[in-house]
């Protein structure tokens, strides 16, 4: 097919994880055209999707220039929309999801696809804390006002927080691996890098059939334990579990996070709604990534894929 002929997506956020993972997909697919957006059109990462056919599409960093914005959607078929990790008190990840999404809207883009989260204030009646959650669902609540189809999916913790924000700590001859659960609670987990794409180019492939529907993007539900486990069977290195599940715990083998208690507070009360409440709200369909993408990683899996031997690695555009 000529390329002029091919669905337009934008993608926001394209040098992230995520978003990475879905202009990969959507290109390989051989037909989707992409349009990238980044603070930073010089990045390595940025070079690399220019260099697999992206257009490069810098927007500006800063709020208030809404005219930018809507230029960078314009004449788009669809949009991937994605909010970059903000860390508390800062609110600004829910007016940014809106921003995107009303200028998408504004451009005349006609399908959105949101990588969003549960309530978690509204699942735990305001027990628990992680507006990381909430504040994506109330993104979500918004999209759904908006007059443009849309579609949302929901990913799963990353298998890849634990090589980038939880990195292991060696000791002698044994790679501790602190985690934010407890050993043995099973939680759904998935590779941003290679799960997003297949999941996203799903919906856009079939986009009638994903109107309106949430979708959850699951790899493998394991639990630390077995994730540490797997990891000494697959390295051949010795390895424990460490709790970083408690304050005393995450302060112990992360001791930085204390200039920031109501970040602690939050990554505490994210474990825990995970925990008392599920990941996942109990009414939604955690198969669907597995049916549409038989091939996408477990844990034991991604460690054969990566290598991973215990360092800490940077994800960064
Ligand atoms: N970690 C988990 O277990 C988990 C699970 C589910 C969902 N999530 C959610 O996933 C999101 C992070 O996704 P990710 O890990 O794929 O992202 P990431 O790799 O951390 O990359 C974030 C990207 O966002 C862009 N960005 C940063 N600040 C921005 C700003 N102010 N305005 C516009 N763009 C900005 C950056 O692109 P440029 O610099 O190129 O502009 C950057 O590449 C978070 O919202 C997190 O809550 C995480």
């Amino acid at each position: 097919m000529a390329d002029e002929g091919k669905p337009l997506i934008v993608v926001a956020g394209a040098t992230s994880k995520q978003g990475r993972s879905v202009a990969t997909s959507l290109l390989e697919s051989g037909r989707f055209r992409v349009r990238a957006l980044t603070r930073a059109a010089g990045s390595a990462q940025a070079g690399k999707l220019a260099r697999m056919g992206a257009q490069i599409v810098t927007v500006p960093p800063e709020p208030g220039r809404h005219g930018e914005f809507v230029e960078a959607f314009r004449s788009a078929d669809g949009a991937f929309l994605m909010t970059p990790p903000v860390a508390p008190p800062s609110t600004a990840e829910f007016a940014l999801g809106c921003r995107l999404a009303d200028a998408a809207v504004e451009a005349g883009v006609g399908h959105l696809v949101f990588s969003t989260l549960e309530n978690v204030r509204e699942r735990s009646s305001g027990a628990k804390y992680a507006p990381h959650f909430t504040d994506k669902a109330l993104i979500a609540d918004h999209i759904r006002t908006l007059p443009v189809a849309h579609t949302f999916v929901m990913l799963s913790f990353f298998y890849t927080n634990a090589l980038e924000y939880y990195a292991p700590r060696i000791d002698g001859d044994t790679v501790l691996m602190p985690f934010y659960l407890p050993e043995d609670f099973r939680a759904p987990f998935v590779d941003p890098l290679t799960a997003t794409g297949p999941a996203v180019l799903e919906v856009f492939s079939d986009p009638a059939s994903y109107v309106g529907a949430s979708l959850p993007v699951v790899g493998d539900t394991v639990s630390p334990g077995e994730m540490v486990e797997a990891f000494s069977r697959v390295t051949g290195l010795k390895a424990e579990y460490r709790d970083a599940c408690s304050r005393n715990g995450l302060l112990t083998y992360f001791p930085e996070l204390g200039e920031n208690p109501l970040l602690v507070d939050e990554i505490l009360g994210m474990a825990e709604y995970a925990v008392e409440f599920g990941y996942f709200r109990h009414d939604r369909d955690t198969e669907w990534s597995r049916r549409i993408d038989p091939d996408a990683l477990s844990w034991e899996q991604f460690l054969r894929r990566t290598d991973w031997r215990g360092e800490r690695v940077s994800f960064g555009r």
